[in-house]
């Protein structure tokens, strides 16, 4: 982005109300919206900052399931939880909205209808996955199955998370449907795609895509390499009882895609704002306006919906601004791991806030410090800790400290007068550190403007860095022996200084910029003081000083570290999948099965299949070979000279060139959890099961 702007449109990601926040959601996408956002304010800009939940779509119905509660009751309490978590951390949205809402409802339908009665749509129809039981067609996750390049169970019709293949859900193996555990059945379904391949190649996409040139590499990367592979024509609608409703007479039991919805949000949200300010005749100066910057914060797998598929529906549309930047960021991991959810590997803000309360702010700073801006970057609790001791308290607030301390101890509380001294020492050294803030200063303002928010933090620290070399250079604490004027002089630059700490810290730390500016009597923090001489008059007052920042001891690090390990082994939650019983068989149904104790002779892992073991295993009446997709619970050593459960009469399958002769009896989640079902006695291999 190289023009500049008075107005702004910001949007950080409407995070899924499925599940509260954690701290990968704030490094990712919140905290770099929010230093964004209040460095422009601070600027005096016109910034609007809209974000909301994302309500609709398959992972809140997913989660309605797991929890055994309406679609409905899940958004709304996961709505208030993200809510209120956003607020703690001092997040600050000028609105945070909600896509069930009504109004969202009535823009989302409008925006759709607009695009189909201009006959942007493709009608298609197309052959879905259906549950006869349910009565139901199935969104991609909740068809599950073998999957085709892995062999492992458990794979989504979307996506086989072993081997992070992306699947169409007809190319699963045994594919079963996880609301009844039926196989489904292949139904036509009509749906309106949007074709993305003629808009690429439409001349007003082709000329807003050139800006992603000036954007971030991840994103010119992602967005390349989609455009270079050709778009293909995309769904807008789903078969599916939870979502907007598609505006049309002959749509019973369709709404509009996730992903065409969400979006849309942001338009709503920022209607709803308007709205309630009373300024709602300003909609078109936000969105529909050259003066306007439209800057969407996100993670980088939100970056196609953002960079191609949202900006060809506003495109189409009409009457929008199409989005200015995409700041995309990358993951944070968390203590050697990737966050997750379902595994409940995470750090989560409200339970953060209960553990440390009050600690926002260095929580903010920590994770800004490590803000995975070009690469996944990564949470250690001992980092939190050292980040925390040796910059927070051990630069930052020691400097502003001693400042306070010392104007409590020469000068009664008050800021001193300064007077035209020529102490050579002193000279010298407000030389350097002149030098030297300004020369920070002016990097931290610069990588603001590029959302460098990493180095833009780094560069307010050495701030404070030079503020400490300042004192140790000229040692006040001595000088006001032998010549107390000059003192007078020094700690009243470094009043000012730890003033534009205040300023510049609102930023990146509000919590801490307030109590600053409230210590040293700052009563103005607009971005401009950062240029003035004097912040704080001569003679002024200090405000109650504090310590602002304690250090981490190591006992609290440990228990943090322990009750995340202890969370991880808990027994994961029983899952719908898992708990779906599939319909009654009879006995002859079961004894068509021939079970039969097997003794594992020799187990070798498959070339270039992470998920599979080569396993001999001896039947009594003869020897198999089978393979087994355990490799990731199940080294070849654990197995050999196990008896093992086994399949003996199953159809022959060729998985690698291999064909496998049998199947061993496993027991697991399909996902995090696989065990192997043992004879509890040793008992001679070809003994039936049954
Ligand atoms: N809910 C999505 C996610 O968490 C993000 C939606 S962003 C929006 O990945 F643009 F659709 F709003
Ligand atoms: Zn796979």
């Amino acid at each position: 982005m190289t023009k500049a702007f008075n107005k702004y449109l910001i949007t950080a990601a409407l995070p899924y109300a499925n599940g509260p926040v954690h701290i990968g959601h704030l490094a990712g996408c919140y905290l770099p919206a929010d230093i964004y956002v209040r460095y422009l304010k601070a600027k005096g800009k016109d910034v609007l900052f809209i974000c909301g939940s994302d309500e609709h779509g398959v992972p809140i119905t997913i989660k309605a399931k797991k929890e055994s509660i309406s679609p409905q009751q899940v958004v709304d309490k996961y709505h208030q939880i993200m809510k209120q978590a956003f607020a703690d951390f001092g997040i600050d949205f000028s609105y945070y909205g909600r896509t069930s809402s009504e109004t969202h409802k009535e823009t989302a339908q409008a925006f759709f209808k607009k695009l189909y009665d201009k006959g942007v749509f493709k009608e298609e129809i197309t052959s879905q996955f259906y549950d006869e039981s349910a009565q139901q067609f199935l969104a991609d996750r909740y068809i599950t199955g073998t999957c085709p390049k892995c062999a492992s169970a458990g794979a989504y019709g979307d996506q086989c998370e072993k081997c992070g293949t992306t699947l169409n859900a007809t190319e699963l193996i045994n594919p079963t449907s996880t609301l009844s555990g039926n196989k489904p059945v292949l139904k036509e379904t009509k749906n309106w795609f949007l074709p993305m391949g003629a808009i690429q190649e439409s001349a007003e996409f082709k000329n807003y895509i050139e800006r992603i040139d000036t954007w971030k590499s991840n994103i010119k990367g992602q967005c390349n390499s989609w455009l270079s592979e050709g778009l293909q024509p995309r769904a807008m609608t789903r078969d599916l009882d939870w979502g907007v409703p598609v505006p049309l007479p002959d749509a019973d039991g369709k709404v509009l895609y996730v992903w065409f919805d969400a979006p849309i949000g942001y338009i709503s949200a920022t209607k709803e704002y308007l709205k309630q300010e009373g300024r709602l005749d300003e909609m078109e100066s936000y969105w529909n306006n050259d003066e306007t910057a439209l800057i969407h914060f996100i993670g980088k797998d939100n970056i196609v919906f953002h960079a191609i598929i949202f900006p060809m529906m506003l495109m189409t549309h009409g009457n929008f601004n199409l989005p200015e930047n995409i700041p995309a960021n990358e993951f944070l991991n968390l203590e050697g791991d990737k966050i997750s959810t379902s595994k409940n590997w995470a750090v989560w803000l409200h339970e953060y806030l209960t553990d440390l309360p009050d600690r926002q702010d260095e929580l903010r700073y920590v994770l800004t410090s490590i803000s995975p801006e070009t690469k996944d970057s990564e949470f250690t609790w001992k980092d939190y800790q050292t980040r925390v001791n040796s910059e927070l308290v051990s630069i930052f607030g020691n400097f502003v400290n001693r400042v306070a301390v010392l104007c409590q101890k020469f000068y009664e509380g008050n800021v001193p007068t300064p007077n035209a001294c020529t102490n050579e020492l002193y000279l010298k050294a407000k030389q350097t550190l002149t030098t030297d803030v300004n020369e920070s200063l002016t990097n931290m303002e610069n990588n603001l403007n590029l959302v460098k928010i990493r180095d833009a933090q780094a560069d307010w620290m050495n701030i404070a860095r030079a503020g400490n070399k300042f004192l140790a250079e000229t040692e006040p604490w001595k000088l006001i022996k032998t010549d107390p004027e000059t003192v007078k002089t020094i700690l009243f630059d470094a009043v000012q200084l730890c003033a534009k700490l205040a300023i510049s810290a609102q930023v990146f730390l509000p919590k801490t910029a307030q109590k600053l500016a409230a210590m040293f009597g700052v009563n103005d923090l607009s971005w401009n003081g950062l240029n003035a001489h004097h912040i704080v008059l001569p003679g002024s007052a200090l405000g109650n000083v504090e310590i602002l920042f304690k250090p981490i001891e190591d006992e609290l690090v440990e228990v943090q570290i322990q009750k995340l390990n202890q969370k991880r082994t808990q027994v994961p939650v029983v899952t719908p999948e898992q708990s779906a019983v599939k319909p009654e068989i009879s006995f002859d149904d079961f004894s068509k099965i021939d079970l039969r104790v097997g003794l594992v002779t020799a187990a070798e892992r498959v070339p270039k299949a992470d998920k599979l073991l080569k396993l001999q295993v001896d039947l009594g009446f003869e020897e198999r070979t089978i393979l087994s997709g355990i490799a990731e619970f199940y080294t070849p050593e654990m197995m050999l000279g196990k008896h093992v459960a086994v399949i003996v009469n199953l159809a022959p399958r060729k998985i690698r060139g291999v064909e496998s002769q049998g199947m061993l009896l496993m027991a697991g989640d399909g996902k995090n959890k696989l065990v192997s079902i043992i004879p509890e006695q040793g008992i001679e291999p070809g003994s039936e099961i049954k």
